[in-house]
């Protein structure tokens, strides 16, 4: 299974920002996924002509209603995304997202036809007190939804993220292989065929010692997925 390279532009990119995605598309790097901005799903589809997979960094749990504001993912689906990000760190933290809402996201987000990449990670002060794999134990629990299928699981440590830190490539081991483990548990057979991520501080310099870890299905990619340049490296980085 070729490594799969996900790019989350958070709250970056404004129209003349297209050109990054023009030019990730135009060289026909494999799997390389881009979640823009709301804003830029539209354009980044057309631009992309299929060469790149488009997805929302988030969306609504309810398929439509009186939600001002919010996006669902019938509506990411028919922009054309393929897939949808649940859970990040940042949405937790800003937005105050519970394990439960992101269970309700990741299904919303699988009955819309989209993949789906439910984000789970430890804070520093949780790795410290040696609550690592509690703590992924509890948002599995707590998130996953109701059959694996489309699923894909983002290993972030929310201290790796846009820190410039990772965890050592042993600790990234452990905790992808806590993570398969409990998948497996959860869903037999069907766990073992969940993709997972490492995220958190991946640049071109570190893509390819991650990338080779085992369970590491690929890599998602915050800072270092803004420009063309800066992400094709991590591609070409993949084992
Ligand atoms: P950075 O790559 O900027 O650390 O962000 C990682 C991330 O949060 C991707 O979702």
């Amino acid at each position: 299974m070729p490594a799969l390279i996900v790019g989350n532009w958070k709250m970056n990119g404004l129209g003349e920002d297209i050109a990054e995605i023009a030019a990730m598309a135009g060289a026909g790097a494999g799997s390389l996924w881009i979640a823009p901005p709301f804003t830029l799903i539209d354009r980044a589809v057309i631009v992309s002509a299929g060469a790149l997979t488009i997805g929302g960094q988030d969306c609504h749990a309810a398929t439509h209603g009186a939600h001002t504001g919010c996006v669902s993912a019938a509506m990411l689906a028919d922009l054309g995304a393929g897939f949808v990000i649940v859970g990040h760190s940042e949405r937790r933290r800003d937005n105050g997202e519970r394990d439960e809402d992101v269970r309700a996201k990741a299904m919303a987000g699988q009955a819309a036809g989209l993949q789906v990449i439910l984000c789970i990670g430890e804070t520093r002060a949780q790795r410290d007190a040696g609550d690592t794999e509690a703590v992924l134990a509890a948002q599995l629990d707590g998130s996953l939804p109701d059959n694996a299928d489309a699923l894909i699981i983002a290993y972030e440590p929310v201290w790796a993220i846009g820190t410039g830190l990772t965890p050592t490539l042993a600790d990234v081991a452990a905790a992808h292989a806590f993570i398969r483990q409990r998948l497996a548990a959860r869903y037999g057979g069907a766990g073992h065929g969940v993709r997972l991520l490492y995220g958190g501080s991946v640049t071109p310099a570190n893509a390819a010692d991650l990338l080779r870890v085992e369970e590491v299905g690929g890599v998602l990619v915050g800072g270092a997925s803004l420009t063309a340049q800066s992400l094709l490296a991590i591609a070409a980085a993949a084992p």
